[in-house]
């Protein structure tokens, strides 16, 4: 049995967090053990650090900062929760990852590409998602389900100009690797999304059975 290591990307009120959701109940129901869990964060130390680039403060946050924040999460994350789980051959739902790193540190705040390649080998080896699933919206749609959560968080305060290049960038690298990545319209009514996921399940179990 193999683990399998599956990511969902996209913008707040994406539908991420209620499609992991709904992928882990499909899974369970073949049987199979299912790790969720979420960037940045997914340990204790991890999570702490979450805070620290959430958290709206009066001191401007150097992009380099973020970047190094963002990896340093990573690391833990990596080696306290995912690579233990897949190497277990759980099934790991990780709610954004360094796709999320591409869109928001480089297309968002523009920084360099092959910096942030650079600490993808250097945090994860070889390790890369099996599956990513991009769920696409316009950014005005996906701004009114997330501002009905209440207090915008320190990303979620940048402006339109910001959150259309994260958007382009998550499409751009779909497109770059279709084998890797899903692009899903998030936009649709949930249940069209879920069947979207349902077409999937199939695949998944096969490539979990190795
Ligand atoms: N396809 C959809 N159509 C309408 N509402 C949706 C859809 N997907 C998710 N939602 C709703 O939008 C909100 C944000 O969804 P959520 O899964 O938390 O997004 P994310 O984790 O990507 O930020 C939730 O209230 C959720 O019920
Ligand atoms: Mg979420």
């Amino acid at each position: 049995m193999t683990g399998l290591f599956i990511t969902l990307e996209g913008p707040e009120g994406a539908g991420k967090s209620t499609n992991r959701e709904y992928l882990a109940e499909r899974l369970r129901d073949a049987g199979i053990e299912v790790v969720l869990t979420r960037e940045p964060g997914g340990t204790p130390l991890a999570e702490r650090i979450r805070e620290v680039l959430l958290a709206p403060v009066e001191e401007v946050m150097h992009p380099d900062t973020e970047l190094l924040l963002v990896f340093a999460a990573r690391a833990q994350h990596l080696a306290e929760v995912i690579r233990p789980a897949l190497a277990r051959g759980a099934v790991v739902l990780c709610d954004r990852f360094t796709d999320s790193t591409y869109a928001y540190q480089g297309a968002g705040r523009g920084l360099s590409l092959e910096r942030i390649a650079a600490l993808e080998t250097f945090v994860q080896g070889d390790l890369r998602p099996d599956l990513t699933l991009v769920f696409d919206l316009p950014i005005e749609i996906g701004m009114a389900r997330a501002s009905a959560r209440g207090r915008l968080d320190r990303f979620e305060q940048e402006g339109r100009v910001f959150f259309e290049a994260v958007r382009a960038a998550f499409l751009q690298r779909a497109a770059a690797d279709p084998g890797r990545y899903l692009l899903v319209d998030a936009a649709q009514p949930l249940t069209q999304v879920q069947q979207a996921l349902d077409v999937l399940l199939p695949q998944l179990l096969e490539r979990h059975r190795g």
